[in-house]
């Protein structure tokens, strides 16, 4: 059987154009993840020919042109060899046909696919996870390469229809976290796995409070002169990389820019052979990422990965990948994801600072020992939801909300804003807080939800000063601070959410557990389908 839950690309999502699709005959099923891109042109020539189409998808023309090209070709499999170098675009492709049951057909492009090997039975699969209740063993497909799954087992190919041997892997994901566990959503049963994700992140890397990564140990060059470093990831990925840039910088002195994905393809980046890129992605299969990676490796950039998931496409096509020690992440809102990745670069850019000299032992011996206590701090943060529930009674069915921060507080608000609007869809934006009065401020107006951030000392009082200019307004302000922020904001505002201290690069760590809080109850208040919000979909194998 084959089946596959649709993202809707071509057509609104409806039966008619959801997987599988078939053939006009009905003798061929095929699904499909990805993008055909000469779609039009392969159903011109198609409806040309006489044959009729019923969805509006892309996904169709597969179908169709299999049962065309079946008229010169007598079986399945010799007439998939013949259609696949007609498709431009992305696929991970499962094909069947009614009269040769017991086998299934599919084949790789530009979008991730995965064989699980059971006992007895082979499966297919986007994700590792879906595999997790059947097998653990898996074979990572390549592009280009075609599998045939059969009772007996799984036979390679590659497009010319040549057998290939291909390496079997071991997941040790542990099945159990990939199930809600009594949890009611798994993004709240995630939100409370962080501190373990945490320390299970910090623990190999960490030893007698020295920092190693055996990966750079084979391949040491790659951080040797480097002049330039570019970030690239989506979303909260990309938020990380806002975190990142100021720590390597921080710590290295290399410029570094933190680019959005998408945009950094299409942008002419100045990359060289000194140029490090760092890839951001906890699936290691978003499109947009991949791209860029290729992009930048294509013009000699040097690639090093953070990636949560084992043997995804972004960490096979890195030079040097980074695993994040997350576990399986289900809910679409990231979170784990999110505060493991902020962690491994922590390690990875104080165990450059350290190789190459530019880290004081003062800060080292420092950031190590906030490591050491991160994990417990992060428990103690989430032992106790009860002003974060508050926090969510008060405010949500407000309409929209703006979050403000400076420096590190406003790479963080990004991510708590994105939070917020991607699981209760409450209109969210986030401001650099000394940037409202250069414009923004004219939307505030009474009972205008205002989320202020100022766990970052330094800069505390400032931030303070920008949210009694939105109250003077008529905002109503949720402020988050530190204990030694506390007196200055208690009498100023709405509502006040702690959290405990700690080195200022390592902050967000501690300061997103209650904006991820906040940003689920106010969801669960709402009645929104927390794990899948709407439109979206956990890894975006599409431009
Ligand atoms: O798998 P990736 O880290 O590459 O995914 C990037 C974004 O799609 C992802 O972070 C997205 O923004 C999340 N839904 C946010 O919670």
């Amino acid at each position: 059987g084959i089946g596959h839950t649709r993202w809707a690309t071509h057509g609104e999502p409806n039966d008619v154009n959801s997987h599988p699709h078939l053939s006009e005959d009905g003798t061929i099923a095929v699904v499909h993840n990805g993008i055909i891109e000469n779609y039009s042109e392969i159903k011109e020539f198609l409806i040309a020919q006489g044959i009729t189409f019923r969805s509006e998808t892309d996904t169709e023309v597969v179908a169709q042109l299999l049962q065309y090209t079946m008229r010169s070709h007598s079986d399945l499999m010799s007439a998939v060899f013949a259609v696949l170098p007609h498709l431009k675009g992305a696929y991970a492709l499962g094909i069947v046909k009614h009269d040769e049951p017991g086998r299934i057909i599919a084949a790789r492009k530009d979008a991730p696919l995965l064989i699980g090997h059971g006992d007895g039975e082979s499966f297919i699969a986007s994700d590792v996870t879906a595999l997790l209740s059947h097998t653990r063993t898996v074979t990572y497909m390549d592009d280009g390469e075609v599998a045939v799954l059969t009772g007996e087992g799984v036979s390679f190919f590659d497009l010319t229809g040549a057998p290939i041997q291909k390496k079997q892997h071991t997941v040790d994901w542990d099945l159990s976290a990939a199930e809600k566990g009594g949890y009611p959503h798994f993004m709240l049963k995630e939100i409370m796995e962080q501190p373990e994700a945490v320390r299970k992140t910090i623990s190999p890397r960490l030893q007698d409070n020295r920092i190693s990564f055996e990966e750079f140990g084979e391949h040491p060059e790659i951080l040797e002169g480097v002049k330039h470093i570019y970030i690239v990831a989506c979303g909260s990925s990309y938020h990380v990389g806002l975190i990142a840039k100021r720590t390597l910088e921080h710590l290295l002195h290399i410029p570094t820019e933190a680019c959005v994905a998408s945009e950094f393809r299409y942008s002419d980046p100045l990359i060289d052979k000194s140029t490090l890129v760092i890839v951001i992605s906890q699936s290691g299969e978003t499109l947009d990422s991949m791209a860029a990676l290729r992009e930048a490796k294509a013009q000699g950039a040097r690639i090093v990965s953070i990636v949560n998931v084992i043997g995804s496409s972004i960490a096979r096509e890195s030079d040097v990948v980074l695993y994040t020690r997350a576990g399986p992440e289900i809910a679409v809102a990231t979170t784990k994801a999110y505060s493991t990745q902020i962690i491994l670069l922590t390690l990875f850019a104080l165990y450059w600072a350290d190789t190459a000299g530019t880290v004081s032992r003062e800060e080292y011996e420092a950031l190590i020992a906030a490591l050491n206590a991160l994990p417990g701090q992060m428990s103690a943060v989430l032992a106790d939801t009860a002003l974060c529930r508050k926090a969510a009674d008060r405010f949500f069915n407000r309409p929209n909300a703006f979050f403000i921060g400076r420096n590190i507080d406003y790479a963080l608000g990004m991510e708590a804003s994105l939070k917020l609007k991607e699981i209760s869809y409450i209109q969210s934006e986030c401001y650099a807080a000394g940037e409202l009065k250069h414009g923004t401020i004219s939307l505030i107006e009474p009972g205008t939800l205002v989320i202020a951030l100022a766990t970052y000392a330094p800069l505390t009082e400032k931030t303070f000063s920008n949210m009694v200019e939105v109250r003077s307004r008529g905002a109503e302000v949720l402020a988050l601070t530190t204990e030694s922020g506390r007196t200055l904001m208690e009498k100023s505002v709405e509502e006040l959410l702690l959290v405990p201290e700690t080195h200022p690069l390592l902050q967000p760590n501690l300061s997103i557990l209650p904006m991820q809080l906040f940003a689920y109850y106010v969801a669960e208040h709402r009645g929104c389908d927390i794990d899948k919000p709407r439109n979206l979909a956990k890894s975006v194998t599409v431009e």
